[in-house]
Protein backbone atom coordinates (compact mmCIF):
# COMPACT_ATOMS: atom_id res chain seq x y z
CA UNK A 1 0.00 0.00 0.00
CA UNK A 2 0.92 3.53 -0.16
CA UNK A 3 -0.05 6.49 -1.72
CA UNK A 4 0.04 7.51 -5.83
CA UNK A 5 3.35 7.11 -6.62
CA UNK A 6 4.85 6.26 -3.51
CA UNK A 7 7.00 3.20 -5.41
CA UNK A 8 4.81 0.41 -5.12
CA UNK A 9 5.01 -0.37 -9.08
CA UNK A 10 9.33 -0.06 -8.85
CA UNK A 11 9.56 -1.90 -5.72
CA UNK A 12 6.62 -4.80 -6.25
CA UNK A 13 8.72 -6.66 -9.31
CA UNK A 14 11.63 -6.86 -7.12
CA UNK A 15 9.84 -8.86 -4.08
CA UNK A 16 8.59 -11.00 -6.77
CA UNK A 17 11.73 -11.88 -8.38
CA UNK A 18 13.28 -12.39 -4.74
CA UNK A 19 10.40 -14.86 -3.34
CA UNK A 20 9.57 -16.34 -6.63
CA UNK A 21 5.76 -15.64 -6.28
CA UNK A 22 3.66 -13.97 -8.60
CA UNK A 23 2.97 -10.33 -8.55
CA UNK A 24 -1.22 -9.08 -9.02
CA UNK A 25 -1.09 -5.31 -10.19
CA UNK A 26 -4.73 -4.06 -9.38
CA UNK A 27 -3.49 -0.91 -11.55
CA UNK A 28 -2.06 -2.74 -14.77
CA UNK A 29 -5.35 -5.07 -14.72
CA UNK A 30 -7.70 -2.18 -14.54
CA UNK A 31 -5.70 -0.18 -17.72
CA UNK A 32 -5.33 -3.64 -19.57
CA UNK A 33 -9.58 -3.91 -18.86
CA UNK A 34 -9.83 -0.53 -20.11
CA UNK A 35 -8.32 -0.72 -23.46
CA UNK A 36 -11.18 -2.82 -24.18
CA UNK A 37 -13.90 -0.70 -26.25
CA UNK A 38 -16.92 -3.32 -24.51
CA UNK A 39 -18.56 -1.84 -21.73
CA UNK A 40 -16.87 -2.72 -18.82
CA UNK A 41 -13.77 -1.43 -20.47
CA UNK A 42 -15.34 2.10 -20.95
CA UNK A 43 -16.67 2.24 -17.31
CA UNK A 44 -13.53 1.13 -15.73
CA UNK A 45 -11.79 3.86 -18.16
CA UNK A 46 -13.94 6.53 -17.32
CA UNK A 47 -12.92 6.00 -13.30
CA UNK A 48 -9.30 5.37 -14.36
CA UNK A 49 -8.73 8.57 -16.43
CA UNK A 50 -10.93 10.29 -13.60
CA UNK A 51 -8.47 9.39 -10.88
CA UNK A 52 -11.27 8.15 -8.91
CA UNK A 53 -11.50 4.24 -7.53
CA UNK A 54 -13.13 1.79 -10.04
CA UNK A 55 -16.46 -0.02 -7.79
CA UNK A 56 -15.64 -2.22 -5.23
CA UNK A 57 -17.30 -5.04 -6.81
CA UNK A 58 -15.58 -4.76 -10.28
CA UNK A 59 -11.71 -4.64 -8.84
CA UNK A 60 -12.96 -7.53 -6.52
CA UNK A 61 -14.45 -9.78 -9.05
CA UNK A 62 -11.00 -9.37 -11.13
CA UNK A 63 -8.94 -9.84 -8.25
CA UNK A 64 -10.82 -13.27 -7.51
CA UNK A 65 -9.93 -14.14 -10.69
CA UNK A 66 -6.67 -13.56 -10.54
CA UNK A 67 -5.88 -15.43 -7.36
CA UNK A 68 -8.33 -18.26 -8.78
CA UNK A 69 -5.57 -19.48 -10.89
CA UNK A 70 -4.30 -22.93 -9.29
CA UNK A 71 -0.72 -22.09 -9.02
CA UNK A 72 -1.35 -18.42 -7.41
CA UNK A 73 -3.76 -19.46 -4.84
CA UNK A 74 -0.99 -22.81 -3.48
CA UNK A 75 2.05 -20.76 -3.76
CA UNK A 76 1.48 -17.21 -2.22
CA UNK A 77 1.51 -13.94 -4.46
CA UNK A 78 2.35 -10.31 -3.88
CA UNK A 79 -0.99 -8.11 -4.12
CA UNK A 80 -0.32 -4.02 -5.43
CA UNK A 81 -3.06 -1.41 -5.20
CA UNK A 82 -5.38 -3.74 -3.31
CA UNK A 83 -7.71 -3.61 -1.33
CA UNK A 84 -7.71 0.52 -1.62
CA UNK A 85 -11.35 0.62 0.49
CA UNK A 86 -12.74 -1.24 3.78
CA UNK A 87 -15.45 -3.19 1.79
CA UNK A 88 -12.38 -4.60 -0.61
CA UNK A 89 -10.50 -5.19 2.65
CA UNK A 90 -13.29 -7.26 4.05
CA UNK A 91 -13.52 -9.05 0.57
CA UNK A 92 -9.74 -9.69 0.43
CA UNK A 93 -10.24 -11.46 4.34
CA UNK A 94 -13.10 -13.53 2.88
CA UNK A 95 -11.30 -14.73 -0.22
CA UNK A 96 -8.32 -15.74 1.36
CA UNK A 97 -10.26 -17.70 4.60
CA UNK A 98 -12.33 -19.49 1.56
CA UNK A 99 -8.75 -20.68 0.06
CA UNK A 100 -7.81 -21.53 3.58
CA UNK A 101 -5.15 -19.09 2.91
CA UNK A 102 -3.83 -15.89 5.43
CA UNK A 103 -2.35 -12.34 4.40
CA UNK A 104 1.15 -11.97 6.06
CA UNK A 105 2.22 -8.68 5.77
CA UNK A 106 0.82 -5.42 4.93
CA UNK A 107 3.83 -3.14 3.55
CA UNK A 108 2.63 0.73 3.72
CA UNK A 109 5.27 2.77 1.59
CA UNK A 110 5.33 6.36 2.85
CA UNK A 111 6.14 9.83 1.01
CA UNK A 112 5.23 12.95 1.06
CA UNK A 113 2.46 14.79 -1.25
CA UNK A 114 4.94 17.42 -3.27
CA UNK A 115 7.62 14.39 -3.77
CA UNK A 116 4.72 11.83 -4.98
CA UNK A 117 3.47 14.76 -7.60
CA UNK A 118 6.99 15.24 -8.38
CA UNK A 119 7.51 11.86 -9.22
CA UNK A 120 4.03 11.32 -10.93
CA UNK A 121 4.11 14.09 -13.21
CA UNK A 122 7.59 12.87 -14.93
CA UNK A 123 6.74 8.99 -14.80
CA UNK A 124 7.26 6.76 -18.14
CA UNK A 125 5.73 3.43 -18.87
CA UNK A 126 6.78 1.10 -21.17
CA UNK A 127 3.58 0.15 -22.27
CA UNK A 128 4.77 -3.28 -23.57
CA UNK A 129 6.82 -5.00 -21.32
CA UNK A 130 5.55 -2.51 -17.88
CA UNK A 131 8.76 -1.24 -17.25
CA UNK A 132 9.13 2.29 -15.29
CA UNK A 133 11.15 5.11 -15.72
CA UNK A 134 11.39 8.59 -14.18
CA UNK A 135 12.70 11.52 -16.45
CA UNK A 136 14.79 12.96 -14.09
CA UNK A 137 15.75 10.30 -11.55
CA UNK A 138 15.80 7.12 -13.78
CA UNK A 139 16.11 8.06 -17.38
CA UNK A 140 15.96 5.61 -20.57
CA UNK A 141 19.69 5.44 -21.76
CA UNK A 142 17.76 6.37 -25.21
CA UNK A 143 15.11 8.98 -24.83
CA UNK A 144 11.47 8.22 -24.90
CA UNK A 145 12.69 4.34 -25.68
CA UNK A 146 12.72 1.00 -23.52
CA UNK A 147 16.09 -0.06 -22.19
CA UNK A 148 14.53 -3.53 -21.86
CA UNK A 149 12.53 -4.32 -24.97
CA UNK A 150 12.82 -0.28 -27.00
CA UNK A 151 9.06 0.48 -27.71
CA UNK A 152 8.29 4.10 -27.02
CA UNK A 153 7.16 5.14 -23.49
CA UNK A 154 4.04 6.18 -22.92
CA UNK A 155 2.81 8.99 -19.79
CA UNK A 156 -0.08 7.21 -18.55
CA UNK A 157 -3.33 9.05 -18.71
CA UNK A 158 -4.08 9.96 -15.29
CA UNK A 159 -0.39 11.38 -14.54
CA UNK A 160 -1.27 15.04 -15.10
CA UNK A 161 -1.27 17.19 -12.48
CA UNK A 162 -5.31 17.63 -11.79
CA UNK A 163 -5.54 13.86 -11.50
CA UNK A 164 -2.70 13.33 -9.50
CA UNK A 165 -3.94 15.64 -7.09
CA UNK A 166 -7.49 14.13 -7.24
CA UNK A 167 -5.55 10.83 -6.98
CA UNK A 168 -4.04 11.28 -3.43
CA UNK A 169 -7.38 12.89 -2.40
CA UNK A 170 -9.11 9.61 -2.99
CA UNK A 171 -6.02 7.95 -1.21
CA UNK A 172 -6.62 9.82 2.14
CA UNK A 173 -10.42 9.67 1.87
CA UNK A 174 -10.90 6.19 1.16
CA UNK A 175 -7.44 4.19 1.71
CA UNK A 176 -6.00 5.33 4.82
CA UNK A 177 -8.95 3.31 6.82
CA UNK A 178 -7.90 1.00 5.44
CA UNK A 179 -4.00 1.11 7.44
CA UNK A 180 -6.02 1.56 10.31
CA UNK A 181 -7.77 -1.67 9.58
CA UNK A 182 -4.86 -3.82 9.02
CA UNK A 183 -3.07 -1.65 12.23
CA UNK A 184 -5.42 -3.26 14.23
CA UNK A 185 -4.83 -6.57 13.38
CA UNK A 186 -0.96 -6.50 13.81
CA UNK A 187 0.30 -6.68 9.79
CA UNK A 188 1.22 -3.39 9.56
CA UNK A 189 5.27 -3.13 8.26
CA UNK A 190 6.00 0.84 7.49
CA UNK A 191 8.73 2.04 5.06
CA UNK A 192 10.08 5.67 4.48
CA UNK A 193 9.70 5.32 0.94
CA UNK A 194 12.11 8.57 -0.28
CA UNK A 195 14.71 6.48 -0.03
CA UNK A 196 16.47 4.91 -3.54
CA UNK A 197 14.80 1.94 -4.94
CA UNK A 198 17.34 -0.32 -3.54
CA UNK A 199 16.70 1.24 -0.11
CA UNK A 200 13.38 0.90 -0.13
CA UNK A 201 13.80 -2.43 -1.41
CA UNK A 202 16.23 -3.27 1.46
CA UNK A 203 14.23 -1.72 4.22
CA UNK A 204 11.53 -4.31 2.79
CA UNK A 205 13.00 -7.51 2.97
CA UNK A 206 14.52 -6.14 6.85
CA UNK A 207 10.94 -5.83 7.84
CA UNK A 208 9.88 -9.33 5.89
CA UNK A 209 12.61 -11.55 7.49
CA UNK A 210 11.91 -10.24 11.12
CA UNK A 211 7.95 -10.37 10.37
CA UNK A 212 7.89 -13.41 8.39
CA UNK A 213 10.74 -15.48 9.03
CA UNK A 214 9.32 -18.55 7.16
CA UNK A 215 9.40 -16.44 4.15
CA UNK A 216 12.86 -17.15 2.56
CA UNK A 217 13.97 -15.30 -0.71
CA UNK A 218 15.14 -17.71 -3.91
CA UNK A 219 16.95 -14.70 -5.43
CA UNK A 220 18.45 -11.30 -5.00
P1 LIG B 1 -2.43 2.29 -9.71
O1 LIG B 1 -1.80 1.95 -11.01
O2 LIG B 1 -2.32 1.33 -8.60
O3 LIG B 1 -1.92 3.73 -9.33
P2 LIG B 1 -1.46 4.40 -7.95
O4 LIG B 1 -1.83 3.75 -6.69
O5 LIG B 1 -1.93 5.80 -8.14
O6 LIG B 1 0.04 4.19 -7.93
P3 LIG B 1 1.05 4.50 -9.06
O7 LIG B 1 1.14 3.35 -10.02
O8 LIG B 1 0.76 5.84 -9.69
O9 LIG B 1 2.37 4.72 -8.24
P4 LIG B 1 3.38 3.66 -7.60
O10 LIG B 1 3.27 3.75 -6.12
O11 LIG B 1 3.21 2.31 -8.22
O12 LIG B 1 4.72 4.34 -8.03
P5 LIG B 1 5.84 3.89 -9.11
O13 LIG B 1 6.63 2.73 -8.62
O14 LIG B 1 5.25 3.78 -10.48
O15 LIG B 1 -4.00 2.58 -9.91
C1 LIG B 1 -4.44 3.38 -10.99
C2 LIG B 1 -5.94 3.48 -10.97
O16 LIG B 1 -6.53 2.15 -11.12
C3 LIG B 1 -6.58 4.04 -9.70
O17 LIG B 1 -6.58 5.46 -9.68
C4 LIG B 1 -7.99 3.45 -9.81
O18 LIG B 1 -8.78 4.14 -10.75
C5 LIG B 1 -7.72 2.04 -10.35
N1 LIG B 1 -7.51 1.07 -9.26
C6 LIG B 1 -6.37 0.38 -8.99
N2 LIG B 1 -6.54 -0.41 -7.92
C7 LIG B 1 -7.81 -0.22 -7.49
C8 LIG B 1 -8.58 -0.75 -6.41
N3 LIG B 1 -8.08 -1.63 -5.55
N4 LIG B 1 -9.84 -0.30 -6.26
C9 LIG B 1 -10.40 0.59 -7.13
N5 LIG B 1 -9.73 1.12 -8.16
C10 LIG B 1 -8.44 0.72 -8.34
O19 LIG B 1 6.79 5.18 -9.03
C11 LIG B 1 6.33 6.46 -9.46
C12 LIG B 1 7.50 7.21 -10.14
O20 LIG B 1 8.50 7.49 -9.15
C13 LIG B 1 8.21 6.42 -11.25
O21 LIG B 1 8.60 7.31 -12.27
C14 LIG B 1 9.45 5.84 -10.55
O22 LIG B 1 10.52 5.67 -11.45
C15 LIG B 1 9.75 6.89 -9.50
N6 LIG B 1 10.27 6.29 -8.26
C16 LIG B 1 9.85 5.14 -7.66
N7 LIG B 1 10.57 4.91 -6.54
C17 LIG B 1 11.44 5.94 -6.43
C18 LIG B 1 12.45 6.30 -5.49
N8 LIG B 1 12.70 5.52 -4.43
N9 LIG B 1 13.15 7.44 -5.68
C19 LIG B 1 12.89 8.24 -6.76
N10 LIG B 1 11.96 7.96 -7.70
C20 LIG B 1 11.25 6.84 -7.53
Amino acid sequence: MGPPGAGKGTLGPRLSTAFGVPLIITGDLMREAARRSDALGLKIRSFVDAGELVPDSVVTQVITSAIERPDVVAGGFILDGFPRTLPQAESLSQILAERARKLDLVLVLEIDEQTAVERLALRRQCPQCGAVYHQRFFPPKQAERCDRCGSGLVQRSDDHPEIIRQRLAVYYQQTAPVIEYYAARGLLGHIRATHSPEGVFQSAMAIIRKRVPAHQPVAG
